[in-house]
């Protein structure tokens, strides 16, 4: 049977309506290829609606996106709203209230020529960070003292449940299972300084490891593994690790995979909702110039295809994807590309089969 999906579309700030405009053709050209049903229901969302009419997001907004399969964002951020509001009151709010407490992001280089790394190409860089996204420092925790006082305080409380770390975990663990066969599962912590925190994460890291003898484990510090994600960037598979250090990493991710341009992940409730996004936010300065690349938006939407267990599609829109890369455009940069972004998602719907 014919299996229908209802995606909400928020298109957001600057940049993000023009590459999910390409998510959205390139989705609907697959979809009609693997016969599924898309419907899109767009939400508007973001600094523009905040500053015209005042509302970050209403609750009956997070009502009805529950009520979706899945959420298909374009990016928040606005230059004229100060930093912060957006982003707590948009973004990790969906985090929080949809409870999306995997964020996963893939590392993945398609073109050799695409990363800064020296002497790396497209064999080493292939792996996936899994960060915990609903505690830790973004949890909010903590306050001021003594406020604007030479006797300040600010202090900045990082949250680690039993149960928050555990399915985290368990996720990352399940995840490389599936993934590929290499199975080998890092934790990224930092034990030596942290030693609440990374104690908690330590321990229940190898605890579950006991139902999983299959695969490989080992642990590294977060300083040291930002170094060998430049060095040997061809040891990792999955990656699991804490929010914030979680956050930092993948941005080092981002840059060795080929940039913002390629870069997509999903902020994901394995038994509830998830929201797909390029990792590039609203690049205010390139709004309507057709410069920015759509295929970290394309990207996102391949991903929330796998979300949805449409595997065949996902594997599609993903090989289509390569193509482009490879073939059809010189730079995966905004303005690099050698083509527009309408001509990028035009080049990966012409090159889906
Ligand atoms: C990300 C972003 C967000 C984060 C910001 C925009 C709040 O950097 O998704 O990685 O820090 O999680
Ligand atoms: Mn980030």
């Amino acid at each position: 049977m014919r299996k229908s999906y209802q995606i909400a579309v928020i298109p957001g700030d600057g940049t993000g309506p023009e590459v999910v405009a390409e998510g959205i053709k390139a989705l609907t050209a697959v979809s009609r290829a693997s016969d599924i049903d898309l419907k899109f229901k767009t939400f508007d969302i973001g600094g523009d609606r905040y500053l015209r009419e005042g509302v970050l997001l209403a609750d009956n907004e997070i009502r009805r996106l529950k009520g979706m399969d899945a959420i298909f964002l374009g990016a928040i951020g606005h230059p004229d709203v100060s930093p912060g509001i957006l982003e707590r009151e948009i973004l990790l709010k969906l985090r929080f209230e949809l409870d999306l407490y995997i964020n996963l992001r893939p590392v993945t280089l398609f073109k050799s020529a695409d990363t800064p790394l020296k002497n790396k190409g497209a064999e080493d860089i292939d792996f996936v960070v899994v960060r915990e996204n609903s505690e830790g420092m973004y949890a909010g925790g903590g306050g001021f003292f003594k406020k604007g006082t030479p006797d300040e305080i600010a202090i900045q409380e990082s949250v680690n449940t039993r149960k928050g770390v555990e399915r985290c975990v368990r996720y990352a663990y399940e995840y490389c299972r599936k993934r590929n066969g290499k199975k080998r599962l890092t934790l990224c912590g930092k034990t030596n300084v942290l030693i609440y925190e990374s104690d908690l994460w330590r321990r229940v890291f190898y605890e579950v490891q006991k139902g999983y003898p299959d695969i490989a484990v080992d642990y590294q510090h977060v300083d040291a593994l930002c170094m060998w994600m430049i060095k040997n960037p061809e040891q990792f598979d999955v990656i699991v690790t804490g929010n914030l250090f979680g956050d930092i990493i993948t941005d080092i991710g981002a840059i060795i995979q080929g940039g913002l341009g390629i870069a997509a992940g999903g902020n994901i409730n394995p038994e509830g909702n998830a929201m797909f996004e390029p990792m590039g936010g609203s690049a205010p300065k390139y709004t309507g110039l057709g410069q920015i690349n759509p295929l970290a938006a394309i990207c996102a939407a391949q991903m929330m295809l796998e979300y949805l267990g449409e595997k065949e599609a996902a594997k599609r829109l993903l090989t289509a994807v390569k193509q482009v890369v490879n073939e059809k455009i010189v730079g995966l940069d905004a303005g690099k590309m050698g083509c527009t972004t309408r001509e990028v998602g035009d080049l990966v719907v012409g090159c889906l089969t």
